[in-house]
């Protein structure tokens, strides 16, 4: 019988020929929606590899459902804080991911927010649109430079460099956080960054960008006491995952002026903003688009399609989570 593979929603489609031509079983979602719990359960029954999105939440009920031919578990993501990792390893479920290929366009939107917040750009947006009265004056509607300013990098990964290396055109210098010092020749290559802890990176920066995984630890990193370390004059990035930030704690801070303006791709109870932030100028709002190109979104789903095969052909998968599940013997 053939292997059964399951994707959760539509992905692009050179990722569904990919997997169609290889003789699988292929179910997709008919859904343009994420899979309920229940319905996710039943639709993953049976499945030897299950290829998910940034929504789906993979627990040990879901791996339970799926059952124990299941081999791969793999995230149309970079991030993949929605699956429970240890108990896909404990399993034996390989995860994988997709880094490297969206990194280029997130940090292009990371950069795209920097400008927009601190250059007005939505606040400007949203004064012609409402066809308010306006003439140019040398103080209309002024925002901040960036040339020898300080960006703040919190998580020097591979989105956190990309980001770094393109604000170095812009004429900022780095310094960056993190659970370790990076190499000397990535930070010689950003002009000199420097590794701080994060509180001296907050009361350094006039720009905090954050690039780091959604983690135990990383869960509301950036609270009250954290933002009143930052700048008045600063701001800050979010492109990474929402609950890094406390969002009510943000709104607040916006408003009070303990910092001067922010601009977030992600949130905390994603799809919902909180209406806090929606009610404030000095805030840019997106809709989770770091990877929103078509070129990425493809090279993701096909990435992820090629994990999924590599693992059902017996082949080493190309970018595991945890590889290490491969040895763990097989639930009984
Ligand atoms: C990821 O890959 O984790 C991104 O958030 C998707 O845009």
């Amino acid at each position: 019988m053939a292997l059964r593979v399951v994707v959760t929603r539509r992905v692009p489609d050179p990722a569904l020929e990919l997997l169609a031509h290889s003789g699988v079983g292929l179910w997709v979602s008919p859904q343009d929606r994420p899979l309920e719990a229940s319905e996710l359960r039943a639709a993953v029954a049976g499945a030897d590899a299950v290829i998910t999105l940034l929504h789906d939440r993979v627990d040990a009920a879901l791996l339970a459902a799926a059952g124990p031919q299941l081999r791969c578990v793999c995230n149309v993501a970079v991030g993949y804080d929605n699956i429970d990792v240890p108990a896909c390893s404990s399993r034996g479920v390989l995860v994988t991911n997709t880094p490297g290929v969206l990194t280029d366009a997130t940090a292009d939107l990371a950069i795209g927010l920097i400008l927009a917040v601190t250059r007005r750009l939505g606040e400007g947006e949203r004064l012609l649109r409402a066809r308010e009265p306006w003439r140019w004056h040398m103080f209309f509607m002024l925002g901040a430079s960036l040339q020898g300013k300080t960006l703040g990098i919190v998580g020097l990964g591979g989105i956190g460099a990309a980001t770094a290396r393109r604000a170095r055109a812009f004429g900022m210098d780095i310094v960056y956080s993190g659970r370790r010092r990076a190499a000397t020749e990535l930070e010689a290559s950003l002009g000199g960054a420097r590794y701080l802890e994060l509180d001296e990176l907050l009361e350094s920066s006039d720009v905090v960008s954050l690039h780091c995984p959604l983690t135990a630890e990383t869960r509301h990193l950036i609270d009250a006491g954290r933002l009143a370390l930052m700048k008045p004059s600063a701001y800050l990035v979010n492109t990474a995952r929402g609950p890094i930030v406390d969002e009510a704690a943000l709104a607040d801070a916006l408003r009070a002026g303990t910092i001067h303006g922010a601009a977030l791709d992600v949130f905390e109870h994603e799809p919902d903003v909180h209406p806090g932030l929606l009610e404030l100028d000095n805030v840019v709002l997106v809709p989770h688009l770091g990877s929103a190109t078509i070129e990425t979104r493809t090279a993701m789903a096909v990435l992820a399609a090629r994990n999924a095969l590599a693992m059902l052909r017996g082949e080493e998968p190309l970018t595991p989570v945890n590889p290490a599940a491969l040895a763990a013997p097989a639930p009984s």
